[in-house]
């Protein structure tokens, strides 16, 4: 490997760590790649399949937006640079041997499964999902953990990419319609791919309104210039809030509602100056991520104990047309 190659895959596992702190989940090194997955879960290997995220390997690089940005950008090779390699594709290989074999793959949203694979399907021991979890693995019961991995790939948080690249700044990630669209895989219980529980659904939408929240304060409290960075992290706060909002109003009075009122609570109102021509400080920063801290745990609370037959009270709300087509098993 030449050393410029070399200093490119050693630099993205750095970014790469340094960009997703809180998860491990993505280390080249323990990714066994989709195949490994594949082989007991064929009918999740073929949804995947149809999924953007699958498709982003191959037609990424290929896209005039995509070249756009990296122009702007001056990267040469999407598939190789950190910047890219971050969201849009799985990376697989002891440090600084690393190379790109898939898309946004099992892994990224599951965990990398070198530890766990063998432990989490175990069925004799009764403890094989809590074994697995402890091993880096991220259970769809863990709502909070896998909510966070989507948002931090999907509010955007690189203000380079998105001020100077003209990337766009996040998604318009509902957890719903998001889970239940294209990327529905849902046949550990049969073949038919059907939709979630409504209490899943409920569970899905509240804690995916918290994770929002959080990911989008990190996201602006990371700022430090005038941009659609700043402006874009800004408004997804507000329009976090104001989601959480009505669900409080549609609570009944009791311990949800007054932990969605803690919640909303917590996030403080942005506070910028102007730090000469072109940059900004975030002047209440330590506010901003103490609040998004206090509201990660509440999130995880809410993920842990609460229950969706608790929350019918936010049907009116849950969201009527998925993002996507689900797969259906031939
Ligand atoms: C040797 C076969 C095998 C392999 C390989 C395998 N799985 Fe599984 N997986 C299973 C079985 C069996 C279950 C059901 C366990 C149960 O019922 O508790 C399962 C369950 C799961 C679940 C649901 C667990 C839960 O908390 O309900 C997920 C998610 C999952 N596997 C992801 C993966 C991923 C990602 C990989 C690749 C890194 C993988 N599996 C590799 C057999 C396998
Ligand atoms: C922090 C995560 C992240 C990074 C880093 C990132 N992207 Fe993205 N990108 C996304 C997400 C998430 C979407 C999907 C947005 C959606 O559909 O809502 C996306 C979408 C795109 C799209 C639009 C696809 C379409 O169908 O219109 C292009 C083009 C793109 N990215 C290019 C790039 C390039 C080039 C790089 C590297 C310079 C890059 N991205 C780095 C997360 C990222
Ligand atoms: C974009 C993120 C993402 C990717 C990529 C992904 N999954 Fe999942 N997976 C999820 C989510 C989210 C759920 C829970 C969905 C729900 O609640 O409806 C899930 C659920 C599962 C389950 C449990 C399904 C059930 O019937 O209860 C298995 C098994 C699984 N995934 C395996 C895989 C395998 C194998 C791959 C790769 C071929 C894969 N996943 C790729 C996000 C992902
Ligand atoms: C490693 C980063 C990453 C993670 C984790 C991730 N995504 Fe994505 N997602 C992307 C990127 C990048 C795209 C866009 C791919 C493209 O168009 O080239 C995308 C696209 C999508 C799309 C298609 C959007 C559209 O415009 O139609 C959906 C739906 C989606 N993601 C849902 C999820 C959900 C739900 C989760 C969590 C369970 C999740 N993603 C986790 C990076 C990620």
């Amino acid at each position: 490997m030449s050393r410029r190659l070399l200093f490119t895959v050693v630099t993205s596992i750095l970014l790469f760590t340094a960009a997703r702190p809180a998860l491990a989940q993505s280390d080249p090194s323990k990714i066994t790649g989709p195949e490994a997955c594949v082989a007991c879960h064929k009918l999740e290997g073929a949804a995947w399949q149809e999924m953007k995220h699958f498709k982003t390997f191959d037609e990424l690089h290929r896209r005039p937006e995509a070249k756009e940005i990296a122009g702007k950008l001056g990267i040469a090779n999407i598939k190789t640079e950190s910047t890219c390699v971050q969201c849009h594709y799985t990376s697989m290989g002891a440090a600084g041997a690393a190379k790109v074999i898939a898309g946004v793959s099992c892994e990224l949203c599951h965990g990398a499964g070198a530890d766990w694979t063998k432990v989490h399907n175990d069925k004799t021991k009764p403890t094989h999902i809590a074994d697995a979890e402890k091993l880096g693995f991220i259970s769809p019961n863990n709502i909070y953990k896998l909510a966070s991995n989507c948002f931090q790939c999907h509010t955007v948080p690189n203000e380079k990419l998105v001020n100077t690249g003209g990337h766009q700044v996040g998604s318009a990630l509902e957890l719903v319609a998001w889970t239940q669209g294209e990327v529905r895989h849902h046949f550990l219980n049969g073949k038919t791919n059907a939709d979630d529980t409504p209490d899943r659904k409920r569970m899905l939408y509240l804690v995916g309104r918290v994770v929002d929240l959080e990911f989008s304060l990190r996201g602006f409290a990371g700022a430090v210039e005038k941009g659609n960075f700043v402006k874009g992290m800004n408004a997804r706060i507000t329009a976090a809030k104001a989601e959480l909002q009505k669900i409080a109003d549609k609570l009944p009075d009791g311990v949800a509602k007054t932990d969605v009122l803690a919640i909303i609570a917590a996030a403080p109102k942005p506070a910028v100056a102007a730090d000469g021509d072109t940059g900004l400080k975030v002047t209440n920063k330590d506010d901003i991520l103490a609040g998004a801290k206090t509201i990660s745990g509440l999130g995880q609370k809410i993920s842990d104990t609460y229950k969706g037959s608790d929350l019918a009270a936010l049907d009116s709300l849950l969201p009527t047309a998925n993002q996507g087509t689900p797969f259906t098993a031939p």
